[in-house]
């Protein structure tokens, strides 16, 4: 059985007193939660103080993005050890807007997964097709070049594969369940052809206009382990009712 996994991906917003606000009133309001792990992915200046608050709480603390090397002249940049001694459990890596924004190509996500375990990290794994390729019937070959590249020469040990149609970002346009299971489906098999049955082990994430109307339904897809939500986890009572998605059942 994989236990859910319900990440907070807050991209670049939030400053601190509004970092310290929203974890106020969210670790009491999911402290009875036991049979999800939840996760918040702040931006980096939020990371010391959400791990002083979350400290002794049932919540995970992840960080957005990671550098693959692990010291030196990368002005600007942030290293697997930084991110482990401020309290991150996970990090997530290859999000579409690092892919679209920042160019990062999958050689790239590729060493930084590599460095991110090596330093002890779960990682969270995001792939996922553009509307383009979905139209151009593209997206099996999408998420299987992702997923080759992404993890060549990973071992399935915590690794969270997310699936985030890019179309689906920040769109308000979900996929729907059957197309939700059927890529998470596709990309149970290919983790299959790395990892043997260990793929069933694996979670795998939706992410794209996850909403607390739309979480049940998505949940309730047999390959849908959980979800990365961006817009929706920015509103503490959102994010609450995400978590809790059993309860609206
Ligand atoms: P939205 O939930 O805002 O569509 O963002 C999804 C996402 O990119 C999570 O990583």
């Amino acid at each position: 059985m994989r236990k859910p996994f319900i990440a907070a991906n807050w991209k670049m917003n939030k400053t601190l007193s509004e970092t310290r606000e929203f974890i106020s009133s969210f670790v009491p309001a999911v402290k009875d939660v036991k049979d999800v792990d939840i996760a918040l992915a702040p931006p980096f200046t939020s990371l010391a103080i959400a791990s002083e608050n979350l400290k002794n709480s049932n919540i995970l603390l992840a960080a957005q993005d990671v550098f693959y090397e692990e010291k030196g002249a990368y002005t600007g940049e942030v290293s697997p050890l930084m991110i482990v001694d401020i309290g991150c459990r996970y990090v997530i890596i290859g999000h579409s807007e690092r892919r679209q924004y920042f160019n990062e190509a999958d050689e790239v996500v590729n060493k930084k997964i590599v460095s991110a375990k090596k330093a002890g990290l779960g990682v969270i794994f995001c792939i996922g097709e553009s509307l383009a390729e979905r139209d151009a019937g593209k997206t099996f070959d999408v998420l299987q070049k992702e997923i080759a590249d992404g993890l060549k020469g990973i071992d399935d040990k915590d690794i969270v594969v997310a699936y985030e149609p890019i179309w689906a970002i920040g769109t308000g346009k979900t996929a729907t369940s059957e197309q939700a299971q059927e890529a998470h489906a596709y990309i149970r098999e290919r983790l299959g052809f790395l990892y043997g049955n260990k793929a069933d082990e694996i979670r795998i994430l939706y992410g794209g206009s996850v909403t607390p109307e739309n979480i049940g339904s998505l949940m309730a897809c047999k390959d849908v382990d959980g979800a990365l939500v961006g817009g929706a986890s920015l509103k503490v009572e959102n994010f609450i009712k995400i978590v809790k998605f059993k309860e609206g059942k």
